[in-house]
């Protein structure tokens, strides 16, 4: 199988020129770039070397730019594309791919907000592409499966809403949720994006940790909110780390549901999902990084229910998932070329 990526300088797409390279069903991949068009893939990203780059042997192992990119994705029958690149841009550059018989899985939040005017609210832009809004399907994995394997268009869900919701849903499945639900997450730096902005220099990043654009002044907390019945707080943390994210997520539970049926309904709800482990001791981000995992725990107080989930924002946060999603699509085996195991 044939895929191309789309912004493959920034972090994400560098984690999927990775991913893809020792994907065991991928066997061509492109990757184009606007900034770094024609220069080698290795020069720029040093990291990449050795069995899987072959893959990149039809571009001569370089980048090329976008419009080069739709050449080839036509010649060369590309089969899946992956958007790495910003909101807006994303579903711009997209244009002539859409008109292609091809999958394409957009990271960015172009076709993530179902309703147009929530679109409006959280990036104060109208939605790019209302025509396609209706045939885009949310690829949160473990909860839009079935939609997934029939989708042509995924949008690939934020590294916020991935972590939160993973969490939140099985309790929401359950009908435990007595109000609304505190989200209170903590990201990596690496969340932001490759971007040179004051705000993310190691001087103004490190030694610190810092709240920001909490409630609905977060664009995430819209995202969020779309999959939830009950209201949400979300207030979002950067922590100095470079990559993983961790929420600690709080709600009052409706009474007549003891801890041991919550708990095996968590349990239940996961069993089959390789990606997503309920762990008996509070998560690190340590043991997720670099991996498609997402591990939660539970913590009973009185009658509140305390969550605790960690994933990594470049993985299963974003590359990782569009991976996933694309196995899920295709019929593959849906571990294929995805890391389980965390770091020390
Ligand atoms: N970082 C995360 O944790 C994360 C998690 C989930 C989702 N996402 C989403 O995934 C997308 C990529 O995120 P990222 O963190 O990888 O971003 P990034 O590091 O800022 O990289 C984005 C890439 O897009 C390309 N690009 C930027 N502006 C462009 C323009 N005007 N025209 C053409 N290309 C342009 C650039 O690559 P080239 O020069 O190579 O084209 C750039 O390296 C974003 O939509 C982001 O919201 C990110």
């Amino acid at each position: 199988m044939k895929a191309l990526i789309l912004g493959s300088t920034g972090y994400t797409g560098q984690v999927l020129i990775r991913l893809l390279s020792s994907h065991p069903e991928i066997q061509e991949v492109i990757a184009s770039s606007n900034s770094k068009a024609d220069s080698l893939i290795q020069e720029f990203d040093p990291g990449l070397s050795g069995p899987g780059m072959e893959k990149f042997a039809s571009t001569g192992k370089r980048f090329v730019s976008p419009s080069k990119a739709l050449k080839l994705a036509k010649e060369r029958k590309v089969d899946i594309v992956f958007s790495a690149l910003p909101h807006l841009t994303s579903a711009e550059l997209l244009k002539d791919f859409f008109n292609l018989a091809l999958v394409i899985i957009d990271l960015s939040a172009d076709f993530r907000l179902r309703d147009p005017s929530v679109f409006q609210k959280a990036y104060s832009h109208e939605v790019p592409r209302l025509d396609l809004l209706s045939q885009a399907v949310y690829g949160l994995s473990e909860w839009y499966t079935e939609d997934i394997k029939k989708a042509d268009l995924i949008a690939n869900p934020g590294c916020y809403p991935t972590n939160a919701l993973l969490a939140i849903l099985p309790a929401q499945k359950m009908g435990i949720i007595k109000a609304s639900v505190v989200i209170n997450s903590l990201s990596g730096i690496s969340g932001a994006g490759k971007k040179a902005k004051e705000n993310l220099l190691f001087t103004e990043r490190s030694e610190r940790v810092v709240a920001y654009n909490p409630g609905t002044s977060h664009r995430h907390s819209y995202e969020i909110q779309q999959e939830l019945e009950n209201k949400i707080f979300f207030t979002p943390h950067l922590v100095p780390i470079i990559q993983g994210m961790e929420s600690t997520i709080w709600f009052e539970l409706k009474s007549g549901f003891s801890q041991t049926d919550i708990q095996k309904f968590y349990f239940d709800t996961y069993a089959n999902a390789p990606f997503v482990t309920i762990q008996e001791k509070i998560p690190s981000t340590s043991q997720v990084r670099g991996t498609n995992r997402c591990d939660i725990s539970l913590h009973f107080e009185e009658n509140h229910l305390i969550l605790s989930s960690v994933s990594d924002n470049l993985f299963k946060g974003a590359s990782g998932q569009a991976v996933q999603n694309m196995n899920l699509r295709f019929g593959f085996d849906e571990i294929a070329g995805l890391p389980m195991m965390g770091e020390l």
